[in-house]
């Protein structure tokens, strides 16, 4: 089977594609190499017989580059910073909605299987932070029975505190499941929430997870912003997210723009606090913390997904914890110090 991989330097586009390509499938990987670190893992993708691509999402003429048919697109491309968008809204648009519009367009024109990485900000950030919370002292957890399995599907995607990174995805989102069964097209929205692993070349601003032990490592400060770092989220590793992504590409057909909320769910969960207390532990220092009162615009304070429907629909349960994912990271910075030096020095 011949799989597109869109973004596929990316974090999640590069550990697909060698997991793909292992696995037998032949993969093009095709990227525009905007995100620092990306170059990096195109050159062991090309290593490891994947295809590369230089092209951008944005432009629909880009992918008549991609010179073979292709069965089913993995549409992982996006600016996945939920504070970009502020400075810039068209750039979001461009890059998470009309790139998507474009992998629709080729789906529908070349009967192409998609799946699209939609996002948990397709929840609005006031209406998740509205649900009752209580506050332990490491973390904050919601405290309404309705959701002690966290938050599925049918939660409201209404409302106007998505961030324009969430709104962007929202409609992205939303034109596949219409795209789905205008066409009739075999379609997977996958609502992910926090996706942690190598090769994820964590910033700051996006994928906080993997910046931890990476800041940990240079000794760089890091920062809570808001809710005194006790804001927590759901960890899903990625070995556990190839492995569901294997199981959707093979039972597709049987989807028409179904859509799951896709997470490591309430068994595994960590809080900001609790993953600068587990790397203290690991490292025997922490670096200079800084606290910021004013949580981000659109910030979601407890955001667990209900995987009871993908866990169900598919057979699939997260197998590794935050804590070995943590383990994992840091295990990945150590080994390749001479190749995050590039990145980070
Ligand atoms: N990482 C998370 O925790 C998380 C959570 C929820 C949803 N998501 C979604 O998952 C997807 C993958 O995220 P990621 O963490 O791998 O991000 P990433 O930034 O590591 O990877 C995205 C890749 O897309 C490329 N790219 C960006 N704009 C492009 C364009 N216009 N044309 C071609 N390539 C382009 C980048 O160079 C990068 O290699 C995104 O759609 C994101 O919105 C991520």
């Amino acid at each position: 089977m011949n799989v597109l991989i869109t973004g596929g330097c990316g974090f999640i586009g590069f550990n697909l594609s060698m997991f793909l390509r292992k696995k037998g499938f032949s993969v093009v990987a095709m990227d525009n190499l905007v995100r620092k670190g990306v170059e990096i893992s195109r050159d062991i993708l090309e290593d490891n017989d994947i295809r590369f691509v230089h092209g951008d999402v944005r432009n629909i003429e880009d992918f008549s580059n991609v010179d073979k048919k292709i069965d089913i697109i993995l549409n992982t491309a996006a600016e996945p910073s939920a504070i970009e968008g502020y400075k810039n809204p068209y750039f979001d648009f461009t890059n998470n909605f009309l790139s998507v519009v474009n992998v629709l367009e080729l789906a529908r024109k070349n009967r192409i299987k998609v799946i699209q990485w939609s996002t948990n900000k397709v929840y609005c950030g006031d209406k998740v932070n509205s649900i009752k919370r209580k506050e332990l002292e490491t973390r904050f957890e919601f405290d309404d029975e309705n959701y002690n399995d966290g938050i599925d599907e049918s939660f409201s995607v209404d409302g106007n505190d998505h961030s324009i990174y969430g709104l962007t995805k929202l409609s992205a989102d939303l034109f596949c499941q219409e795209y789905a069964r205008a066409f009739d097209l075999n379609i997977i929205i996958n609502r992910f929430s926090c996706l942690a692993g190598e090769w994820q070349w964590g910033l700051p601003k996006q994928g906080w997870f993997s910046w931890w032990p990476i800041a940990f490592a240079y000794n760089f400060p890091i920062s809570y912003i808001g809710w005194k770092g006790k804001q927590l989220r759901d960890i899903l590793y990625v070995k556990d997210i190839c492995e569901l992504i294997l199981k959707q590409i093979e039972g597709i057909d049987d989807f028409k723009g179904e859509v799951f909320n896709v997470g490591g769910g309430i068994k595994n969960t960590m809080s900001l606090m609790e993953a600068t207390d587990y790397l203290e532990n690991k490292f025997g220092f922490k670096p200079e913390i800084k606290f910021e009162e004013r949580p981000r615009r659109a910030d979601q304070c407890v955001f667990v997904n209900n995987i009871g429907k993908v866990s169900s629909t598919f057979n699939w349960e997260p197998k590794v914890n935050p804590e070995s994912a943590m383990d994992n990271i840091s295990g990945w910075v150590r080994e390749n110090k001479e190749l995050l030096d590039k990145v980070y020095k």
